[in-house]
């Protein structure tokens, strides 16, 4: 086993936006495009004698656990806690695999995705502190194995996955990679089959994960985003299940879907590839109509009352849908320049929908030494 100095590290991970091609990226080879957000998930390691993790946001002020060669035991069982306790499994095996003999740390983790009430918001919170562990965790033996952005992400997805059950995994990649991104999933009942064939974690992250596509996009110049929050919480989970019924009750419909999103977001990165705001505020108008049709179509509430008075709004001055699931959390706009951010904040305000000063980080998770 290789014996590691120690030294205490600060890692912030920012939040997470959809922008376009929600549900459909559940599927092969469909395009999203996701954000990273200028709020962040704080983690902060430093040695300890024993290994302690404090969530105080979430009402957890010392978590203790303890490991027996590749497995780990922690010493509460609460629903809260699963993610971490997932990624904090994952890289503990990860590292066993590399023969990394691990020192006792304590965690700490703080969280700005959240309201100031603590409400939550929709920014994506689970896949940054999955982030944030798995960096975390990696950032202690950087002298001793190579990390890098691709490890990160498949280590935190393999942990979300296995948290979630479900889900694209452009929420992880957003918090890994940050800026505005292209993405299309990996499948989920491809990495199942690899970890029930009890495929080393280490080889299962140096493979090419199939379909799996993240790269880089340029938003155009005269566009600007804007953010607004409806006050009303949603759980991505159920409405994923739900929506995902529908290739078996009505496969037509469920293409019909499939095809309308995919056109609208491929025109989305046309018009970015082409510097033209104008495409890209009528592209995000086609990718909500498409949202509406399987919202109508599955009695899914993704764009709820709320939602709709926000995109309605935003459509007097561009363009706007809900971000993610729907069914409440974060709508987004497109509209050009500040006057009409200014008429669109007072809009959305005289409904009771709360414009967020949020920029998009074009970091990912990164890491200082304290
Ligand atoms: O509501 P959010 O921000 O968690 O987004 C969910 C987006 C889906 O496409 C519906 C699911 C996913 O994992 O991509
Ligand atoms: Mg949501």
């Amino acid at each position: 086993m290789i014996e590691v100095p120690s030294c205490n590290y600060r890692i912030q991970v920012p939040g997470k936006l959809f922008i376009a091609g929600e549900y459909a990226v559940l599927e092969p080879d469909q395009q999203a495009i996701v954000i990273a957000v200028d709020r962040y998930i704080t983690a902060t390691v430093s040695s300890s004698d024993k290994n302690i993790i404090s969530l105080p946001d979430i009402g957890f002020d010392q978590v203790i656990w303890e490991s027996e060669r590749e497995k780990v035991r922690f010493d509460h069982d609460d629903v809260k806690l699963r993610f971490v306790q997932h990624a904090i499994q994952i890289v503990h095996q990860y590292l066993y695999e590399h023969d990394i003999q691990q020192r006792p740390f304590r965690l700490m983790i703080t969280s700005e995705l959240d309201d100031k009430s603590g409400k939550k918001l929709g920014l994506g919170s689970s896949a940054a502190i999955v982030v944030a562990v798995v960096s975390a965790m990696l950032q202690q033996y950087r002298e001793k194995i190579t990390i890098s952005n691709d490890i990160v992400f498949k280590l935190a997805t393999i942990a979300h996955l296995q948290t979630q059950g479900n889900g694209s995994g452009a929420d992880v990649a957003a918090s890994t990679y940050g800026g505005w991104l292209c993405y299309a999933a990996f499948q989920p009942s491809w990495i199942h089959e690899q970890m029930q064939q009890e495929m080393p974690v280490k080889e299962l992250v140096a493979k090419d994960w199939p379909h799996l596509h993240i790269s880089r996009i340029k938003a155009p110049s005269h566009l600007q985003l804007c953010v607004g929050w409806t006050g009303d919480a949603a759980s991505t989970g159920p409405m994923v299940k739900r929506i995902l019924t529908l290739k078996e009750t009505d496969e037509s419909f469920y293409n019909q879907f499939l095809q309308a999103s995919s056109s609208a977001v491929s025109q989305l990165v046309k018009s970015f590839e082409m510097n033209d705001h104008q495409g890209a505020i009528a592209s995000l108008t086609e990718n909500r109509k498409a949202l509406v049709e399987l919202g109508a179509h599955t009695d899914v509430p993704i764009e709820t009352v709320e939602l709709r008075k926000l995109a309605d709004i935003a459509e007097n001055y561009g363009s706007g849908k809900s971000s993610g699931a729907g069914g409440g959390d974060c709508g987004i706009a497109f509209v050009t320049g500040e006057q009409q951010v200014g008429l669109l904040r007072q809009a959305w305000a005289d409904v009771n929908i709360t414009m967020l000063d949020l920029k998009v980080s074009p970091n990912g998770a990164n890491y200082e030494v304290v």
